[in-house]
């Protein structure tokens, strides 16, 4: 920039300070930038003031008087230039930022992850879905049962086992004798369905059941059934069969063969495990049987005028065979699916 006092001829020095500066305030890309040029053309020290304090050596009033204007006049053009420039760019900061900041409404959306049932409901769902289609419907039952329903009604002797403190987990509720505990098996519920209602009855009752197990690769304290009963009039153990093989050709696949292997239950007689032909062996898949006329007389039905089969089966245990869920042995293995582990449940959406 030229220093106007070392001019010959101000009035050309002024004109040169116009000249640069309008390029200068052009060129400024910024508003920290302008306010930078703004300092040094119009601040102290600029030629601006200099030319302002020379001002007072011109002895001639009228070439004081011109010289004043002129400079004057320049410093006004400076300003509005320097104002024209800064609403420019505070226009153009502002529709950076804008940009910046603008939402595209025309994006794909997020898409949060999508929760699904775990493996054992989607089990559940799946085999109650196959007995509704033959005709049942489905209840579901206390999980804090009496001693009554869950033993008693069920013709579980006092002297059973399955009684004993060690074996299931008593509440502290109401008294010992009639007292409450965490049902062991979903069998109590076929008393209570077959006292609130009238045969025949068709009807299957997933739930969770407790026993004072630890956890292995077959056991867990708390784990699932899904109880089923049949009673109608002549009932006979060829429905039991074809019932249950049709479910386990539903579950398992169309050509699954099954087999029934005498067994001993308190509450049906006979009793049958069905046992189905899967990856090369025999595997259990529940217990059955033909209820037994103690259960009815519990109940208030007569022996003489129905009959009916029954069975329980264990979700976590089917969906194990079904997805061939093993330990690294390759032995069935229960615990995958009691592990909250992402990498494990994702594989079962
Ligand atoms: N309640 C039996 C248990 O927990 C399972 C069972 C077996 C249920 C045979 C039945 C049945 O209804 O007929 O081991």
């Amino acid at each position: 920039m030229s220093a106007i006092t070392n001019l010959a001829d101000p009035m050309d020095s002024l004109q040169q300070l116009v000249i640069d500066a309008t390029t200068e305030i052009g060129d400024a890309i910024s508003i920290d930038q302008l306010d930078a040029i703004d300092t040094t053309l119009m601040g102290r020290g600029s030629s601006i003031s200099e030319a302002r304090r020379g001002l007072g050596a011109i002895k001639d009033p009228d070439e004081r008087r011109d010289t004043g204007r002129a400079i004057n006049d320049v410093a006004n053009q400076i300003k509005d230039l320097v104002t024209a420039k800064r609403s420019t760019l505070v226009a153009t900061e502002e529709a950076a930022a804008l940009a910046a900041d603008r939402v595209d409404v025309t994006l794909p959306g997020r898409i949060p992850p999508r929760g699904t049932h775990h493996l054992i409901t989607q089990t559940i769902d799946e085999i109650v879905d196959i007995f509704v289609g033959l005709g049942y419907t489905m209840a579901r039952g206390p999980e804090a049962e009496t001693e009554f329903y869950n033993f008693t009604a069920m013709n579980i002797p006092e002297t059973h086992p399955s009684r004993h403190e060690s074996d299931t987990l008593y509440l502290d509720y109401g008294e010992k004798d009639g007292g409450v505990l965490l049902r062991t098996h979903t069998s109590p519920m076929q008393a209570r369905y077959m006292e609130q209602h009238d045969p025949p009855v068709y009807v299957v009752v997933p739930g969770k059941v407790f026993r004072s197990d630890a956890v292995d690769s077959t056991h867990s304290p708390v784990f699932h059934q899904i109880e089923g009963l049949a009673v109608d009039h002549n009932i006979t153990f060829a429905d039991l069969k074809g019932t249950l093989a049709t479910f386990a050709r539903e579950f398992l696949g169309k050509d699954t063969k099954v087999k029934f292997i005498p067994h001993y239950f308190p509450f049906t007689e006979p009793s049958a495990e069905m046992h189905a032909y899967s990856n090369g062996r025999w595997i259990e898949l529940l217990g059955c049987g033909m209820v037994n006329p103690a259960v009815f007389e519990h109940v208030g039905y007569d022996p003489s005028a129905v009959t009916g089969f029954a069975f329980g089966m264990g979700p976590e245990r089917l969906a194990i065979i079904r997805h061939g869920i093993t330990d690294i042995h390759g032995n069935n293995d229960l615990r995958p699916l009691l592990d909250p582990d992402q990498r494990i449940l994702r594989q079962y959406v």
